[in-house]
């Protein structure tokens, strides 16, 4: 094999892999039927029967509670909606904790914020980078109200022991679903082994309406309560005769007609798109099983993985070789995405700073200058947010793991040969981009 391409050599590729375009002729006769019938959103936030949304939000819902076997799917405006609406149905206030994993995107941990309660962090299993249930046991106090488990890069967490936990304790469990919809754990879908469920359906995503996301729940009262607070719900509650109204301060987290149309034709497509990237992430598992320094999650077999994103890990003694370096060289190697264009090739060292380490939990300042919900006078706790709280989460996002999305359909067998071109090509180089390593660092 020639020069590596960050020593001057020629890339293993120039030509820009095919983007996630998942939009076609089905979602454009939607989106046209919609605009013909003029009604692009048919909600209204009183007591009415539009309160609950137009036909075709809620075509969208019923057909997304069949396809996941849950009772109850609710149309929201983004995951992050979601998580707000399922935390304060949850009952969620001042002076409660919430346990969540730190190996997430920001929203799933600030769900916890908006309802004044503290996020506390456990740590993650080394394989499945979803929170274990050993470090949820250490981190549960009298005030621990729910715990949201993120089923991280479509990996279901290891379900069963953290329900029989949360049942023993009392506490409800908020599913983060954003990055896993088709995943299934010992048969079921994850977003329905919990108690409520929230799916994205942002761009990046498996399937997605540009924004939007879903809530799943079996449980009527909740099914309720966070409809009341996607609309408006302080003035609803009233003319509605809803008892308990702890949390019934509504936001607009309604979902429109035309995405609910591209929702439901994406819906259809889920499986085979999962399909796809999970036939080409074994295939290029198979391409780079021999290199010595990169190893690959174990998935239980009654387990589906759908790989929002596919995390190696990089052992660092074995290559010779810091993450960061071999990171870079393979980004000089590949190129970047169509539709993602700006981004290079689309792999990283890492992938979210663990959020403790992020200001809003490091000066410990939310709402106000006096730091709520942090020194909130019903929060009676000491929440700990120092660097070395979650070594697993640490070690993984600083020193281990590498992801990357050069997985997903439509990548052909000829651009994963590519993909894995790259990765041999570095394996031949090593001691060149040692040396290499050793004079930037040294220069
Ligand atoms: C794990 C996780 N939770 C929540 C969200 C928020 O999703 P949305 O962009 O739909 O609000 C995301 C989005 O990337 C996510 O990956």
């Amino acid at each position: 094999m020639g020069k590596l391409a960050i020593l001057g050599g020629e890339p293993v590729r120039k030509k820009p892999f095919p983007g996630y375009n998942i939009i076609g002729e089905e979602e454009q006769n939607a989106v046209s039927a919609v605009l013909d019938s003029g009604i692009l959103s048919r909600y209204i936030g009183g007591q009415h029967p539009d309160f609950m949304g137009g036909p075709v939000v809620q075509s969208f819902e019923a057909a997304w509670a069949e396809a996941f076997s849950s009772k109850h799917a609710l149309a929201v405006n983004s995951a992050t909606s979601g998580l707000y609406a399922a935390v304060g149905a949850a009952g969620v206030g001042p002076g409660d904790e919430i346990i969540v994993s730190p190996y997430t995107m920001m929203a799933s941990a600030t769900a916890a914020i908006v309802y004044n309660a503290v996020p506390v962090f456990a740590d993650i299993d080394p394989n499945t980078f979803c929170l274990s249930v050993e470090s949820i046991k250490e981190k549960i106090t009298p005030r621990t109200r729910a715990i949201i488990i993120v089923h991280i890069f479509g990996q279901p967490a290891d379900m069963d022991p953290i329900m029989e936990l949360a049942k023993f304790n009392n506490i409800l469990v908020i599913e983060d679903a954003a990055q896993a919809p088709f995943a299934t754990y010992k048969g079921q879908p994850v977003g329905t082994l919990g108690d409520i469920g929230v799916f994205s359906l942002n761009y990046h995503k498996h399937i997605h309406t540009g924004e939007g996301g879903v809530v799943t729940t079996n449980d009527p009262e909740l099914a309720e309560r966070v409809s009341l607070i996607r609309n408006h719900a302080e003035a609803v509650v009233g003319k509605r005769g809803t008892s308990n109204i702890v949390n019934m301060v509504g936001f607009n987290f309604r979902m429109g007609e035309i995405e609910a149309a591209i929702g439901l034709c994406q819906l259809k497509k889920g499986p085979s798109l999962v399909e796809q990237r999970c036939k080409n992430i074994s295939f290029l598992e198979r391409k780079l099983r021999d290199i010595p320094f990169l190893a690959f999650q174990e998935c239980a077999e009654d387990v589906r993985h759908v790989y929002y994103v596919h995390p190696i890990k990089f052992n660092g003694q074995v290559s010779g070789l810091k993450r960061e370096t071999f990171v870079a060289a393979i980004k000089a190697e590949l190129p970047e995405t169509e539709l993602r264009e700006g981004e290079g090739a689309l792999i990283g060292a890492g992938y979210v700073r663990p959020i403790y380490l992020e200001p809003m939990y490091q000066q410990k300042i939310a709402f106000g200058e006096n730091g709520y919900p942090f020194t909130h006078p019903s929060y009676d706790g000491t929440v700990n947010y120092e660097k070395g709280i979650c070594p697993e989460t640490e070690k993984a996002h600083f020193e281990t793991l590498i992801t990357h999305e050069m997985m997903r359909p439509p990548m052909s067998e000829d651009d994963l040969n590519d993909v894995a071109a790259a990765f041999h090509k570095i394996n031949e180089n090593l001691p060149q981009l040692r040396e290499f390593e050793t004079n930037s660092i040294g220069s």
